[in-house]
């Protein structure tokens, strides 16, 4: 394979603030040789994900720091061509952090077969694979609902949001999704049935919650931090759980943002707040992906996808699900 080309998006330059496109560059790039213990994968379908905007930053949480130059880690989907690993065979189809490009070589470590019977093989980039994971065990391992809670999600129109608030209809929860425009606000309430949803774009987020939860919040998923974030904690009930998932309304920030302290309304609230990466309950993904596919084939659980085309339109995937511009999981074809 060694004369094959592989195209790849590199890093050209850190983004200052929301990424643009010309912070990525697309590569040309032979293939290497398969050497004993490799696969060699034909991808069909990438990811873009939030969390990509912290790895392309200096950012001290993380760790690493992804060098200039780099090829973009993300999650993708793809074809077995060539197999030098007994574990897998050609024709298989995989998914993993396998990188924004054409072909990836792996040593199989990290890899996860897939089941194309289950739903279509982009699902295993969203409903079926990370995203999907986030919210199942996210939304049940943390805030560990039981029926009648009032339960608040925010980016509830996105990939992992619009799950939370479905699972939470599942187990009998009131639900109620924070989103940004009328087009999320009107699929949240006509097609996902969610109880009510409040666009934090138009709407006075504290008032109208006030409104739609007299009884007060038990549960909190939060999608997005900052002052959404303040406004749905200072109104949660005794006994409230919040799940920090993400801080998407931070990721494009230079300077932090100074924010009121609600520390104190956990103490006389008995309130309990924890974050989490999904990557924590990796070893129970197959029983997450059994009970999402269930759950699906039921039609308990419906799903969008936002479909950019061609590798080289991958930056502006990322760019965006950072913006908004996604209803569901943003998904790349190649
Ligand atoms: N902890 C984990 O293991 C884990 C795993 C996966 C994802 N996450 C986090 O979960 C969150 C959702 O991820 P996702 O993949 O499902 O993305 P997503 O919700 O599909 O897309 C992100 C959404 O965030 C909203 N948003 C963007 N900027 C915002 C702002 N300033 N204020 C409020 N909302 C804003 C946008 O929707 P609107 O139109 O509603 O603004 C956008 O559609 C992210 O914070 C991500 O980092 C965490």
């Amino acid at each position: 394979m060694q004369s094959e080309m592989n195209q790849r998006v590199l890093l050209k330059k850190r983004p200052n603030g929301m990424p643009s496109v010309d912070d990525f560059e697309l590569v040309n790039h032979y293939l290497d040789d398969i050497e004993e213990g490799e696969i060699l994968i034909k991808i069909q379908y990438l990811s873009a994900d939030p969390y990509q905007r912290g790895l392309l930053a200096e950012n001290p949480l993380r760790g690493t720091v992804l060098e200039i130059g780099s090829v973009i880690p993300g999650g993708a989907v793809g074809e077995v061509l060539v197999s030098r690993n007994p574990n897998f065979k050609s024709g298989q189809m995989v998914e993993g952090r396998l990188g924004w490009q054409k072909f990836a070589k792996s040593d199989g470590i990290g890899i996860r077969k897939i089941d194309p019977n289950l739903a279509p093989i982009p699902s295993s980039l969203g409903v079926l694979g990370m995203p999907g994971m986030t919210a199942y065990f996210g939304f049940l391992e943390v805030c560990l609902p039981v029926p009648g809670d009032v339960v608040v999600v925010s980016a509830a129109a996105g990939a992992v949001g619009s799950l939370v608030g479905q699972i939470a209809k599942i187990m009998g929860c009131k639900v109620v999704g924070i989103s940004g425009s009328l087009q999320k606000k009107t699929y949240l309430l006509e097609t996902l049935n969610f109880d009510a949803v409040i666009n934090y774009k138009t709407q006075d987020v504290d008032k109208t919650l006030r409104d739609e939860c007299p009884e007060g919040i038990d549960v909190y998923f939060d999608n997005v931090g900052g002052i959404i974030s303040d406004m749905v904690i200072s109104q949660l009930n005794v006994g409230g759980r919040v799940a920090v998932c993400g801080q998407i309304s931070l990721y494009n920030l230079s300077e932090p943002e100074l924010a009121p302290r609600f520390l104190s309304t956990l103490i006389y609230r008995n309130i309990r707040i924890e974050g989490f990466v999904v990557s924590k309950w990796n070893s129970r993904y197959p029983e997450g992906i059994t009970r999402m596919a269930k759950w699906i084939k039921e039609g308990l659980i419906q799903y969008e996808e936002h479909v950019i085309h061609g590798l080289e339109n991958a930056p502006q995937g990322l760019i965006d699900v950072l913006s908004g511009n996604n209803l569901g999981k943003v998904i790349i074809k190649i």
